[in-house]
Formats: structure tokens, C-alpha cells, sequence
């Protein structure tokens, strides 16, 4: 059977009394090293995000809160998941089309890449991105 195109690494959590505390380091729920940060939040209703793929660039995407419905492709299949937990982390390898919908008005999904902002990394083109030979 094929691998599947979501991979959700737990992120280890240290509540107590106080409240939350979730932890993604290397060697833990972090795979690589992380070169940027980015988050988005404030999403305005009905709007979807995405609508790229990237040729080299790793991804470790946590919903730090509320919730977003990802779909990731990768030239054949398709398969949907929903954020919704800071104890979850999505990590998204190179060669997958992502979109983003369904963000709830408090989302804040957060975003460790392990390389600098590179437009010459995305297919913004969903035809070309399924032509493309990784
Ligand atoms: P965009 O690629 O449209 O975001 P999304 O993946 O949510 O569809 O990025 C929005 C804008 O932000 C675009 O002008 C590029 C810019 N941007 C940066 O400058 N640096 C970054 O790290 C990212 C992710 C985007």
C-alpha cells in the first residue's frame, strides 16, 4: 500500500495545574532544522490559502489554535486533514500540492520551514506541478 501523504507527529505536552506547554525540538517531534517561521492568522472568512507546491522545502505545520482543513496532493492522490490541536504536527515534504480552507476566525496555524523564503521553490501551477518530475 502506497505511504500515506499525512504525516502528524505527536508533539510532546507538559501541562500541569498552570495550563499548556508543547515542546517541538530536533531530535524530538522536529525533523530538521528550522530556518523561518511563519504563521498566519486573522483569515478572513470563506477564504482558502495555498495553491502551491514546493520543489525542495520541508514543513512542520502546527494549528496553535482553532482549526484549518488542509488538502494534500501528490499528482495522483489526494488526501484531506483537519488541524485543530497544538499537540499535532503536520509535516509536509517537498512535491505535494497543499490548499488550505476552512480556517475558523481564530486560527493561527504556525509554519517551521527548513530554508529561507524562496519563490523559485513553489509551482503555483497546479497543471505544472503534476507535469513535474521531482
Ligand atoms: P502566499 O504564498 O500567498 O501564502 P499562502 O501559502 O498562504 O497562500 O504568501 C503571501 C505573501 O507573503 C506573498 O507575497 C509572499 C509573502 N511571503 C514571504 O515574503 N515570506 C514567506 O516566508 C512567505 C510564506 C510568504
Amino acid at each position: 500500500m502506497a505511504d500515506p501523504l499525512t504525516q502528524l507527529v505527536d508533539i510532546p505536552q507538559h501541562g500541569d495545574a498552570r495550563g499548556q506547554l508543547a515542546v517541538a525540538e530536533l531530535g524530538g517531534a522536529l525533523p530538521f532544522v528550522v530556518r523561518r517561521i511563519y504563521w498566519i492568522y486573522g483569515t478572513k472568512p470563506g477564504v482558502s490559502r495555498g495553491f502551491h507546491a514546493h520543489k525542495k522545502l520541508r514543513q512542520f505545520c502546527v494549528c496553535v489554535a482553532g482549526s484549518v482543513r488542509l488538502i494534500l496532493f501528490d499528482g495522483r492522490r489526494e488526501e484531506t486533514v483537519i488541524l485543530d490541536s497544538s499537540a499535532k504536527g503536520l509535516l509536509i515534504g517537498p512535491g505535494l500540492w497543499r490548499e488550505m480552507h476552512d480556517f475558523s476566525a481564530d486560527c493561527i496555524l504556525m509554519v517551521l520551514a527548513d530554508a529561507e523564503y524562496d519563490e523559485a521553490d513553489y509551482i503555483r501551477d497546479r497543471e505544472a506541478f503534476v507535469r513535474h518530475e521531482p
